[in-house]
């Protein structure tokens, strides 16, 4: 393994992921209870994806238990799930001073989907980091495994939302292409190192083979799955575009070693 640090900051992307269900029940993690988390509106074809790939992750935790020195129970950070949490997400994505009635992520498939697909793309997207600096021939296996199936996962849901967008974000006017294009720029632009992100509809540039708009699968100019590292994925994650000022989705801030370098470094 090339760090523990590195492992367990990728650890708790994955326990992030899981708590968007209701599995905590069989996890082998301490779980915080995320703030607010509404029952989703959404449709059982929707809730039943979500809750399998919920369970898958709650199975990764157990492999990576068992595979690396970190002992169950693993903590995970005080995580934000509120309305009003991705509210000012999709505010700040439309440039909006407010949105009326406020976006709610949990209202109908559209707005859920958006928001699951957009934290199935940061793991996927970690995992791709990730994965050169694995180290053992058990942890690649480890690492492998879970990133094609985390990306498999990311595939379905993505797969759901290209399917939905011309439909509108009731009760908004925008559609869901809109909503996934105006968010996938807002997360490129708190990143800060380029597109890593598309909309579902792109210019031919950002195609395959730049000969596409449309655009299911988001991948680089070679058509590779793009990677983020630790500190652009924190930069998402808290909403701030500064991976050392925490807020959004991890308002406490991270756990583990190399969250506390990055603050120490000051390497926002
Ligand atoms: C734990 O790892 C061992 C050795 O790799 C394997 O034989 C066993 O099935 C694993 N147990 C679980 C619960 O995954
Ligand atoms: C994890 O981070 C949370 C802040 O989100 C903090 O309250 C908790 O003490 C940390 N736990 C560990 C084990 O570092
Ligand atoms: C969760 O986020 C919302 C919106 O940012 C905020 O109003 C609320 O206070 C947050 N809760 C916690 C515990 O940070
Ligand atoms: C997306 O962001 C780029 C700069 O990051 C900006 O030039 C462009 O106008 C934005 N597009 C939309 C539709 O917001
Ligand atoms: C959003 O759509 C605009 C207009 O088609 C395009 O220029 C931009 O590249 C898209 N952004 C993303 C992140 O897909
Ligand atoms: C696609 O267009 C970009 C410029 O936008 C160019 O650099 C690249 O070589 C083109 N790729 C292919 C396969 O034509
Ligand atoms: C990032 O946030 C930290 C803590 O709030 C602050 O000290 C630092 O100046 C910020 N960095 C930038 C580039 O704004």
């Amino acid at each position: 393994m090339a760090s523990r640090s590195c492992f367990y900051a990728f650890l708790l992307l994955v326990a992030s992921q899981s708590a968007m269900i209701e599995a905590e029940a069989e996890a082998e993690i301490v779980l915080p209870p995320p703030q607010c988390r509404p029952n989703a509106l959404v449709g059982n074809e929707i809730r039943t994806i979500i809750q399998e790939l919920g369970l898958q992750s709650v199975g990764h935790l157990r492999a990576i238990v068992n595979t690396t020195l970190l002992n169950a129970p693993l903590a995970r950070p005080q995580i934000n799930m509120s309305v009003e949490t991705f509210n000012t997400i999709v505010k700040q994505a439309f440039g909006f001073y407010q949105l009326i009635p406020a976006f709610s992520v949990y209202r109908n498939d559209e707005s859920f989907l958006y928001a699951a697909g957009a934290v199935s793309s940061l793991l996927q997207q970690y995992l791709t980091g990730l994965i050169p600096q694995i180290i053992g021939f058990a942890e690649q296996q480890l690492v492998a495994g879970i990133t094609v199936n985390e990306a498999t996962g990311f595939g379905v849901l993505r797969g759901q939302l290209y399917a939905l967008a011309d439909e509108r974000v009731s009760p908004f006017g925008f559609d869901t292409g809109t909503l996934v294009n105006r968010t996938a720029n807002l997360t490129n632009q708190l990143g800060g190192c380029g597109v890593k992100d598309e909309g579902l509809v792109v210019p031919e540039e950002l195609g395959a083979e730049n000969r596409t708009t449309t655009n299911a699968v988001p991948a680089d100019i070679n058509s590779l799955a793009y990677a983020r590292y630790e500190r652009e994925i924190l930069r998402i994650v808290f909403g701030t575009g500064n991976a050392t000022k925490p807020g959004g989705l991890f308002p406490n801030g991270f756990n583990g070693t190399l969250y506390q370098q990055i603050v120490a470094g000051g390497l926002s």
